[in-house]
């Protein structure tokens, strides 16, 4: 009964794997190390290193430890990056994911996490966002991610095979124990630049546009803790093991708090003013992303346990503090 773990020497994926152990399950982490770190995970887990590609060292895998359920976190993630080589993202995303899910058809592995995003929805789309709202991805990424959902509900119609599928939304924070957090070397997210702000370790924080549609003419985000987050993996976990249906959740607290709120935050945290930049809107990004998490607290009963944006930020800084040290 071990979990294959994907992308688990990953920020969000290494989460999983802490929640996974900490309650006993057996782990096993696939990570090609491009973006993951090995120390991430430390020695805790047993650890393969190679790619989503390599299908004969999945199988492999999936074999020697006995594997029953996959956890995909591995995946290529930055918006920009994908304008930019599209074909590398289709590569990493859909390419990647349709061996692994080769793979577990060969194998006989029947449950499958898949970590999708909130970038599937339409712009336009009622918010908060119900899983069955329109969706227009825009850029590469987001593409990829509804592709390989496609690909899921596909293979599920014809296979003895269930997925439960879980749409992102801003995650933000670092394990409360303090063992793994934001670690990626490229700093592009909200959080993670606003906490190196806050150590001095960037000179302001850019607000990327000022004339929003919102209270305050700055976009609006549903920031979850990854706690939360990879509790809601464990949660998915346990209910496909007991026979729950395929199905899609989408995973945030369905509030949302403005980039001027994320800096006040950051202010009320570290008790001092935090150098801020205003300048134009980021070319792609929407004015507002919440979700509605309803249906994943009703089917799955998950209840976060940090969702208070002080908190949030509290342990995006101390993880920045500590990585870095
Ligand atoms: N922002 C700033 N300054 C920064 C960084 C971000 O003002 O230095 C703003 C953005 O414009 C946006 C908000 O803060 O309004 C959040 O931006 P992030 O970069 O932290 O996150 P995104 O909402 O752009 O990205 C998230 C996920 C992606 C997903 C995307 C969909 O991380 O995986 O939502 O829009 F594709």
């Amino acid at each position: 009964m071990t979990t294959l773990v994907t992308g688990g020497a990953g920020y969000i994926g290494s989460h999983a794997v802490y929640a996974l152990l900490d309650r006993g399950s057996p782990v096993v982490v696939l990570d090609n190390l491009s973006t993951g770190i090995r120390a991430q995970v430390g020695e805790v887990a047993a650890f393969v290193q190679g790619d989503v590609a390599d299908r004969a060292l999945l199988k492999r895998t999936i074999l020697d430890y006995g594997v029953n359920a996959v956890i995909h976190f591995a995946g290529s993630i930055v918006v920009p990056e994908s304008v930019a080589d599209p074909i590398g993202y289709y590569e990493n995303n859909v390419s990647k994911s349709r061996e692994l899910i080769a793979a577990c058809l060969e194998t006989g592995v029947k449950r499958f996490i898949f970590s999708s995003t909130a970038a599937v929805y339409a712009e336009d789309a009622v918010q908060p966002l119900e899983e069955g709202a329109r969706k227009v991805p825009i850029s590469p990424y987001a593409r990829s991610k509804l592709m390989t959902e496609w690909m899921l509900e596909d293979v599920s119609r014809v296979h003895d095979f269930r997925y439960h599928i879980l749409r992102y939304f801003n995650v933000a924070g670092a394990d409360p124990k303090g063992r793994t957090g934001q670690s990626h070397p490229v700093a592009t997210h909200l959080m993670k630049r606003a906490a190196m702000v806050a150590l001095g370790r960037l000179p302001h924080l850019d607000i990327f546009g000022t004339d929003y549609p919102t209270p305050d003419g700055t976009g609006v985000r549903d920031y979850i803790h990854v706690s939360d987050l990879a509790a809601a993996h464990l949660l998915a976990l346990d209910a496909l093991e007991a026979g729950a249906p395929s199905t899609v959740y989408n995973c945030g607290y369905g509030r949302g708090f403005s980039v001027r709120e994320v800096a006040k935050g950051v202010e009320r945290v570290i008790g001092h003013a935090l150098p801020v930049r205003e300048g134009p809107r980021r070319l792609g990004d929407p004015p507002v992303l919440i979700s509605d998490p309803s249906r994943i607290k009703m089917a799955l009963g998950w209840k976060p346990r940090y969702d208070d944006i002080d908190t949030i930020i509290r342990s995006a800084i101390d993880w920045e503090r500590r990585f870095n040290a």
